[in-house]
């Protein structure tokens, strides 16, 4: 069998990227990506693409309507194609068995069911939507269970490691592919079939076969790993701030050494995204359940930094100014999770600006990329309010970040948007009430020009001697203590 139709169920931050690279470099793959919402489909179809990803516009517009088709159509995607990708959400349960850690499998289970009523010959079916350990499992279950003896089947694993904000160039230019099969001949041949559409721009050595588990296990933990790296920093951030170490220069330092290397030791407010949070507690989950308490503790805890970083640095802004926010405006620049996505999902914006809508502040909230509905939506949400309508009359979205600022008594940083450094701070200041605070969540802006400029300035694992001398000589505002 050579594939020549791939259909992918789920158009979402996972599967339209993936397949549109697909298309772009397999022009002898007819790929269909099909999604059970209309209004997604839509998009996909139209001028404004349902996520932002640099690159992908053109990618999209490239290869849509030749060999690239969106359509909810589901069943003829699935009837036409030789191989078929399950990339549906996977959220984390929020009831029942597992609450709150367990990743929540209807849709994937949906997909295979899905697929056994109307599949016919044999179709490899790939699971790229984060998933727990043996999910392929289940999958073939499902499959083997409510087929007809025409039809067969062969379930991999192929996990997806992009990144959102680079998710193009990830995609172009993988540090591996993960192929997992069963070890049997089918599966042998299967995960060949799926080595070859990747070896239209993927360097055979970076494709790498295992069995289905450990390819499972691999992304569960890949994640593990990288938010692991973050909390630690983070960790190292609080003692920062409580010693006068500044974090960059200890990051650096640790990052210099070649067996830990310099990627993601960026301080924080908090990491987000729809992955690391629910891989870790998945992982936690898996743990428990496999009577493994001390491994499921110590992921844990990698989720409990994360929290506390978060609430630490919201307690911060309130300590700072003076110990109370209720009635204060406070400028809130960015709200997606991380820069050039506008993906706000477990984004440290919600539950930082919650904390502080709690405390009773007006928020001016302004995201170059997310839709004001969806910061409505995040900051009303059942999961971090009990008072949905008092949340609504203390916020306001801003598409002028100018605008955001006038009248506030602080600018809070929350994402890593590159164009935050290079807005004109002496402009907003002068339309700011004083004492003007900024809190930089990101460590990103120039701390030294904004407190020429008369900020106070206070950013994430580091304190400023000079905001110190102006708050002894009380040049710009009243003493205050603040403890760590
Ligand atoms: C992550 C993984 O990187 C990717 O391989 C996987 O497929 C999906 O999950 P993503 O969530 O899109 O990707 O973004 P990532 O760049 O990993 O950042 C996650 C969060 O960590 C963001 O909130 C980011 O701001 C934060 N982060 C990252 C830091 O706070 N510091 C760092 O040094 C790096
Ligand atoms: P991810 O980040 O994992 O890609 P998203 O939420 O962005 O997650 O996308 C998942 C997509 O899967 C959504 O567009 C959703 O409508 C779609 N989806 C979920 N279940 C099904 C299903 N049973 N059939 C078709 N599409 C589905």
């Amino acid at each position: 069998m050579v594939v020549k139709n791939v259909c992918c169920i789920g158009a979402g931050y996972v599967g339209g990227p993936t397949c549109s690279v697909i298309a772009w470099k397999c022009p002898d793959i007819k790929v269909h990506v099909v999604d059970k919402s209309e209004m997604r489909i839509k998009q996909w179809n139209s001028d404004k693409l349902p996520i932002y990803e640099p690159g992908l516009d053109d990618v999209v517009k490239e290869c849509r309507g030749k060999n690239l088709f969106f359509s909810c159509d589901i069943e003829k995607g699935i009837k036409e194609a030789d191989l078929i990708f399950i990339s549906v959400n996977t959220p984390t349960k929020t009831f029942g068995i597992g609450k709150g850690r367990a990743a929540d499998l209807k849709f994937v289970e949906a997909c295979a069911r899905k697929i056994a009523e109307v599949a016919e010959g044999h179709k490899i079916v790939v699971e790229k939507s984060t998933v727990p350990v043996r999910a392929a499992e289940s999958i073939s279950h499902i499959l083997s269970a409510n087929t007809r003896p025409d039809v067969s089947f062969q379930v991999l694993s192929n996990p997806e490691f992009l990144a959102e904000g680079t998710a193009v160039t990830n995609l172009l230019y993988p540090d591996r592919v993960l192929i997992g099969g069963e070890e049997s001949a089918g599966g042998d041949e299967a995960v060949a079939e799926l080595m070859w559409i990747y070896t239209h721009w993927v360097p055979k050595e970076k494709i790498v076969t295992t069995s289905t588990w450990s390819s499972e296990l691999s992304k569960l933990a890949s994640n593990a790993f990288l938010a692991q790296r973050v909390s630690s920093i983070n960790a190292i951030s609080a003692v920062c701030e409580a010693t006068g170490a500044d974090v960059s220069q200890v990051a650096a330092a640790v990052g210099l050494d070649s067996r830990i290397g310099p990627n993601f030791l960026q301080a924080s407010v908090g990491f987000g995204g729809s992955c690391f949070q629910k891989d870790l507690l998945n992982l936690v989950y898996i743990a428990e359940c496999l009577n493994l308490p001390e491994v499921a503790m110590y992921w844990q805890q990698v989720t409990d930094m994360n929290e506390y970083q978060r609430t630490r640095f919201a307690k911060r802004i309130v300590e700072c100014l003076f110990n109370t926010v209720t009635d204060k405006t406070l400028a809130v620049f960015g709200f997606a999770f991380k820069k050039n996505t506008g993906d706000t999902r477990e984004s440290p914006a919600i539950y930082v600006c919650s904390h502080l809508l709690e405390e009773g502040a007006r928020l001016n909230i302004y995201d170059p990329k997310v839709e004001p509905k969806q910061i409505e939506h995040d900051l009303t949400s059942s999961s971090v309010t009990d008072d949905p309508e008092r949340v609504q009359t203390l916020f306001s979205t801003y598409s002028d970040p100018y605008e955001a600022a006038k009248d506030a008594h602080a600018i809070v940083v929350l994402t890593d948007w590159d164009e935050f450094k290079n807005f004109d701070y002496k402009k907003m200041l002068d339309s700011m009430k004083r004492p003007a605070f900024i809190f930089d969540g990101r460590k990103m802006l120039d701390h030294s020009a904004l407190i020429k400029l008369g900020f106070h300035t206070e950013t994430v694992g580091k304190r400023f001697a000079r905001n110190a001398l102006l708050r002894a000589s009380g040049e710009h505002f009243p003493a205050f203590s603040w403890t760590p």
